[in-house]
């Protein structure tokens, strides 16, 4: 697997985001996937600016990569409510092009496959833009994830109730969904490229055992070393632990 070093957090947000336009310049009808949580806030804020200069969204398709169990569109914690503040409501990407999953479907499992499906009929995933957890988690995808796994119903781990409830997102632990609808492995590893940013020295083992430890389930993002076609960016504060070749 590639990976890139950049000095700070902007500058690394920053070559994500000129990736991510140059891709979306060259190919006006890209299907995108995309992330939520931190990491992902300075890419859209340059994104942001650059559609206010120019940068067209309007024929593009998103997915996002996961979502809790439990919680609608209209919940402020949930992924649909992050993706319209901090991104979709500041672009001219139609609104019938934004793909999540419905954390309150009926049949969670149906909302799954038909997830899948609508991903197929739109030809696949272009490129996976990811975060990575601290435990080396890729959507939700939690260590022992499969490297073939499916869109699913998912259990979180404690570390990322913890994560998410350390007061960026939800005040308490107990406030967190147990379970969350996520992209399986096998379905980002079908992407034409995938993109990783990792950002802070809280990513750093994670980012060691993803590039550098062994193909295993223990860290998902691991999963993807066999990809043709995966870059990390990274700050130098991830970036620490890794040996250099
Ligand atoms: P974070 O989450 O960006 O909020 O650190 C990343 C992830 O868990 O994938």
């Amino acid at each position: 697997m590639r990976y890139e070093t950049f000095k700070t957090e902007q500058e690394a947000s920053q070559a994500v985001a000129t990736r991510i336009a140059e891709l979306v310049s060259a190919n006006p009808r890209i299907r995108l996937g995309l992330p939520t949580g931190s990491t992902p806030l300075g890419v859209y804020k340059e994104l942001i600016r650059q559609h206010q200069a120019g940068l067209s969204f309007s024929e593009a398709v998103t997915f996002n990569l996961d979502e809790y169990l439990g919680l609608s569109g209209a919940h402020p914690q949930s992924y649909r409510y992050f993706m319209e503040t901090n991104f979709f409501q500041h672009i001219d990407l139609p609104t019938w092009n934004r793909h999540l999953l419905d954390g309150v479907a009926r049949y969670p499992e149906l909302e799954c496959q038909a997830y899948e499906t609508k991903i197929q009929a739109q030809g696949g995933i272009n490129l996976w833009f990811l975060g990575i957890g601290g435990n080396g988690h890729i959507a939700f995808n939690e260590p022992g994830s499969e490297v073939n796994s499916r869109t699913r119903i998912v259990s979180l781990t404690t570390e990322t109730i913890e994560a998410n409830s350390d007061g960026r997102f939800f005040k308490d632990p107990a406030e967190v969904p147990r379970c969350a609808l996520s992209v399986g492995i096998g379905a980002i590893r079908e992407a034409d490229e995938i993109i990783v940013l990792a950002l802070g020295e809280k990513k750093a083992d994670a980012v060691f055992n993803a590039i550098q430890g062994p193909f295993d389930i223990s860290c998902p993002a691991s999963l993807l070393q066999d990809h043709a076609n995966v870059t990390f960016y990274l700050d130098e504060a991830a970036a620490s632990k890794l040996t250099r070749a």
